[in-house]
């Protein structure tokens, strides 16, 4: 295909130029513009003819097909999808580099090898070899696989239409390259076509396809990205690289739930499922100054994790605040809070806060185990009857605010035998009911409250 096929369409405001520019000519807007195919190969080509209108039928009329679904036998992982992969349907995995996104389709895949279906493992990163080697590490299956290190999108569109498998993995996305486009693998304009046409060839031979993507720490690589609105599914495979545990999330499922996440660890044979994650991070509780656990909400099941902070005397004029698992913008507004109306003072401090386990707490919820766990810190003293469990929402003057589910996070902290947690008021029986951030220090701390009086 000449180079002239391609146009570069501005994301913003959709205006179309010849050449790549760094400012968009119709809307001003910078870094907006995208190389596309004008019509690649005839698959995403408008229809020429006029066509017809057709006659538009009630939905209560229109027969609603189960979808048959294929089970990866990763009993998370299918629970995710919603009750596994749908035929036809794109799922798109990702995660930053070695957080186990590999290991996680090829043992999918090996256990849809097992039980009889057609599979087809394409590899745009690594060669045969290096794929066979991690297949040696899984369980049985994974070297039923048939496998194919590809990078040239024509050649694997002409694989799979030969092959027809029902499931067919890409790894990556990023490193498939369409003849035709100026951009190199990994562009979004590359990655955009990559997908388009591979979505094309899946819904017409029911392909349930999974598309593997990387997304750096700092979303540098914005290829994913643009293939959110084209997918079914898009999940995401996080964790700390260092640490074994790995949570997986739906941020879309067009077949199921965005609720829900399932927990993994990563191990010698491959990834193990978390089945019962709270337990895991109870024992694991330090109970030293600074360390409290959080009654968490993950999608809809609860989870206790351990959030642990250090308060150090900081060297810097400008103190760092550093958040791991948790949003460092929440982290600055929990401790405003815990300074203002709390009197923690930390102003001069450097302050770190983990959420133990690489495990990720984007939940109103985890504000008052911050702020907890900061206050110890700071005291240099453990919680009086550690470990100690709460959740909780901070409200900007100081006061603590209701979050969802507080049953099933109480019955999550009795199941494991935790004392009664501390939580905003409304939560329910089984709770330690307190309505301000500064009674709730002063009761996890057992010393006198600070009232509002000093404070202000
Ligand atoms: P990988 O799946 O290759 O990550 P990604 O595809 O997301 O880049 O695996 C990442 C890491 O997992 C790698 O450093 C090795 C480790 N690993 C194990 O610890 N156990 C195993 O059984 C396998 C296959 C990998
Ligand atoms: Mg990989």
């Amino acid at each position: 295909m000449a180079r002239s096929a391609s146009v570069h369409v501005c994301s913003q405001c959709g205006a179309q130029s010849l050449k790549w520019q760094g400012r968009c000519p119709s809307c001003a807007a910078w870094n907006t513009l995208v190389e596309e195919a004008v019509a690649p190969r005839g698959t995403v080509a408008r229809p020429q003819h006029a066509a017809a209108g057709r006659r538009p039928r009630p939905l209560g009329e229109i027969g609603a097909a189960a979808v048959a679904r294929l089970s990866t036998g990763i009993g998370e992982l299918d629970r995710i999808l919603g009750g596994g992969l749908v035929p036809g349907s794109l799922v798109l995995l990702g995660g930053s580099p070695g957080i186990g996104k590999s290991t996680l389709t090829g043992m999918a895949l090996g256990n849809l090898a097992r039980d009889g279906r057609r599979t087809l493992y394409v590899s745009g990163e690594e060669s045969g070899e290096q794929v066979r080697l991690r297949a040696e590490r899984l369980p049985e299956g994974a070297l039923l696989v048939p496998a194919l290190a590809e990078t040239d999108l024509d050649t694997v569109l002409a694989t799979l239409e030969t092959e027809r498998p029902e499931v067919c993995v890409i790894d990556s996305v990023q490193t498939l390259n369409a003849a035709g486009l100026s951009g190199g693998p990994g562009s979004v304009g590359q990655v955009r076509e990559v997908a388009a046409r591979i979505m094309e060839l899946a819904k017409r031979r029911a392909i349930a396809v999974v598309l593997v993507g990387h997304v750096t720490k700092e979303g540098a690589l914005a290829g994913p990205r643009v293939l959110e609105h084209l997918v079914d599914c898009v999940l995401q495979f996080e964790g700390e690289r260092e640490r074994p545990y790995r949570a997986l999330r739906a941020l879309k499922n067009r077949f199921g739930s965005t609720n829900d996440a399932g927990l993994f660890e990563m191990r010698q044979g491959g990834l193990v499922e978390v089945l019962d994650a709270s337990a895991r991070f109870v024992a694991e509780a330090t109970r030293a100054p600074g360390s409290v656990l959080l009654a968490a909400m993950e999608g809809s099941r609860p989870l206790l994790v351990e959030v642990q902070a250090l308060v150090s005397r900081s060297e810097l004029d400008q103190p760092r605040r550093v958040a791991s698992g948790l949003d460092r913008n929440r982290l600055a507004v929990v401790l405003a809070v815990l300074m203002r109306h709390a009197g923690v003072r930390v102003g001069g401090s450097d302050v770190f806060v983990n959420v133990v386990g690489g495990v990720r707490v984007d939940e109103p919820g985890a504000d008052l185990a911050v702020a907890l766990a900061v206050a110890s810190a700071a005291a240099g003293r453990a919680p009086t009857d550690a470990p100690l469990a709460c959740f909780g929402e901070l409200g900007l003057t100081g006061e603590l605010r209701w979050v969802g589910h507080p049953e099933r996070r109480l019955a999550e902290a009795a199941k494991h035998g935790l004392g009664a947690p501390i939580a905003p008021p409304g939560s329910g029986p089984g709770a330690r009911e307190i309505s301000t951030l500064a009674h709730a220090v002063a009761l996890a701390q057992g010393t006198a409250p600070v009232g509002r009086a000093r404070a202000a």
